[in-house]
């Protein structure tokens, strides 16, 4: 079947075609197309603390590096030096005031701008002739700084951010982001499943009851899906919220900005934002900054509460995720399956915003 058939709308939808999960070539296309040309979630502002603070990260098997300059911003580059283009940094770490080839010894700012490139056309002759020092910097890469999250858009072609996210800014009204405070980390590294599993599963409601039974207390009647541009997911609204129990049973609401930021917003003051780092099409790493908002306090045992709990959320979760996975393995789910046409509503929308981005390229059939 061909993937521009999926956007055909009919009563009951087929999810994707199991080779959107499993082909490597589509991952490729993926790369080439959603990852390029839309804001995509690459990391957390509070990490970068300190002036010289640099980041190496992977956006679509792509190397790039964040660095915090000597304003304070965080800026991204392509993370090769522009000698041999060998992959620059290789960890986290504080470089100080300048970026250092191992190889060569050619050498960077903070913003990028190549500072010396040692003996390059001789010895002691730095800068042979037709060499242009100011053409040779770290070749940027666009970034936006949102509240604690960042994002960058390999194309440069995705409209200014505002705009681009303007239907999960407007879900997020009356959630003061300006006062989010990270309280705690998950590190649940690499998890065997696509990428669109993750969040397709984050999204659709119709599993909570059944997934989450021991974890959450939030009834499936009282959940209801969004589907608002770039930006879909669920919410649930509970009559009777109990915010102290070891259960999840607050208001909450599920939201992803397309193609990889989630963020959950649960009643009352709590903000859960996880990313997911895709590395290839059938792993993706995982973790998620629990956050407090509008000066809410939380107690260290209070936050160890949410650890544990978040973490037996995510856990349940992923065993789902590696099971969807492996279910792609059978002939039966060529075709996809089937969708909710209640229930995963939002997932039929960000599936169709998928087939969309990766039909730009016209080896995919
Ligand atoms: S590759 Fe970086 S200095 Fe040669
Ligand atoms: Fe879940």
């Amino acid at each position: 079947m061909k993937l521009s058939s999926y956007l055909k709308d009919r009563a009951i939808a087929n999810g994707l075609p199991a080779m959107a999960y499993t082909d490597e070539e589509f991952w490729l296309r993926e790369c080439e197309t959603v990852f390029a040309d839309n804001w995509v979630f690459v990391g957390f502002a509070h990490e970068l603390k300190n002036l010289g603070d640099v980041l190496p990260i992977s956006v679509a098997g792509k190397p790039i590096l964040l660095v915090k300059n000597r304003n304070g911003n965080i800026v991204a580059f392509h993370n090769v030096c522009r000698h041999r283009c060998l992959k620059l940094v290789d960890q986290p770490k504080n470089v100080g005031k300048l970026i250092r080839c191992p190889y060569h010894a050619w050498t960077y700012d903070l913003d990028g701008n190549l500072r010396a490139s040692p003996h390059f056309g001789g010895m002691n002759n730095h800068k042979p002739s037709g060499f242009i020092p100011s053409n040779n910097g770290l070749e940027p890469v666009r970034i936006k700084v949102w509240h604690d999250w960042i994002f960058v858009n390999l194309s440069k072609k995705a409209p200014p951010f505002e705009k681009y996210a303007a239907t999960l800014i407007k879900q997020l009204e009356g959630v003061n982001l300006e006062k989010v405070y990270p309280v705690a980390t998950l590190e649940f590294g690499e998890i065997f499943t696509n990428w669109k599993f993750l969040i397709e599963n984050f999204i659709e409601p119709y599993h909570v009851q059944f997934v989450h039974k021991k974890t959450t207390s939030q009834p499936l009647k009282d959940h209801y899906t969004i589907v608002d541009g770039m930006c879909y997911g669920s919410g649930v609204n509970l009559s009777k919220e109990d915010a102290s129990s070891g259960n999840l049973s607050v208001s909450s609401r599920y939201l992803s900005l397309f193609p990889n930021f989630i963020v959950g917003t649960y009643f009352p003051g709590q903000l859960g934002v996880y990313l997911n780092q895709p590395i290839g099409s059938g792993r993706t790493n995982q973790k998620r900054i629990i956050y407090t908002t509008d000066g809410h306090d939380l107690t260290k045992a209070e936050i160890e509460n949410q650890k544990n709990l978040w973490w037996k959320v995510h856990k349940e979760d992923h065993e789902i995720c590696e099971r969807l996975q492996l279910g792609r393995a059978s002939p039966v789910s060529i075709q996809g399956g089937l969708l909710s046409p209640h229930w995963e509503k939002s997932v039929r929308a960000f599936q169709k915003i998928v087939v969309k981005s990766v039909m730009k390229y016209s080896k995919v059939k």
